[in-house]
């Protein structure tokens, strides 16, 4: 069988839907490899800035490895951009589904998040209100995005700052996507992770 009999949904049997869920699961797993190629497809992005998209990605990554964050908020450094391309106006929504079955509840909220936390750098020029963001306040994340913020995402659109080669976060980004999707263990509701952890940051330097 190399393909489903049937032409309508309704009409398809028990073998068509046992055929078409191994196939599922066979391109789930492959999504580290299309966001892998997706990320690189942001180096050709349009950009105004002085990086690139991709660098900018990369940069934020590096920034979040440097200072010991774990792999959840590394990877989630990594991808916060990705949907700048096809999401323009919910960027940061885009991110956080893509990121939400596979990193803890606290990186995906940050995610899902933080093009309001960055207004904070930029509202008042146009008039905006910068502190847009107070409506969260209270919010148990609420200090995470601040940080993450004000750590990676800002502070990563840097053309003098030496990134690590995306390839050096391939085994990390396939580590986390091949987690089990939407495990309670993955998930870890409610749970708070540093964003900066000082001991972790002096082994990775020692063996950068
Ligand atoms: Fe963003
Ligand atoms: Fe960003």
């Amino acid at each position: 069988m190399e393909t489903v009999k049937f032409k309508r949904m309704a009409e398809g049997d028990k073998e068509d839907y046992v055929f078409l869920e191994e196939h599922e699961r066979a391109a789930a797993a492959s999504v580290c490899d299309r966001l892998y190629a997706g990320l690189m497809s942001l180096d050709s992005a349009e950009s105004g800035y002085r990086v690139s998209r991709l660098e900018h990605s990369v940069q934020s990554a590096t920034r979040a490895f440097r200072d010991g964050a774990d792999e959840d908020w590394v990877i989630a450094a990594l991808l916060h951009d990705i949907g700048d391309v096809y999401a323009p106006y919910n960027h940061d929504e885009f991110a956080a589904a893509v990121l939400r079955p596979y990193v803890r509840e606290q990186c995906t909220w940050v995610v899902a998040h933080h093009g309001l936390f960055q207004r904070y750098y930029y509202a008042h020029h146009f008039g905006g209100d910068r502190n847009a963001r107070k409506r969260h306040e209270g919010h148990p994340f609420y200090d995470d995005a601040v940080a993450f913020c004000e750590r990676w995402d800002q502070a990563s659109f840097d053309p003098d700052y030496e990134s690590l080669p995306l390839e050096s976060f391939r085994p990390m980004m396939e580590s986390v996507f091949a987690r089990e999707p939407y495990h309670p263990r993955v998930i870890a509701t409610g749970v708070r992770r540093p964003l900066v952890d000082p001991q972790n940051a002096a082994r990775r330097r020692s063996g950068e």
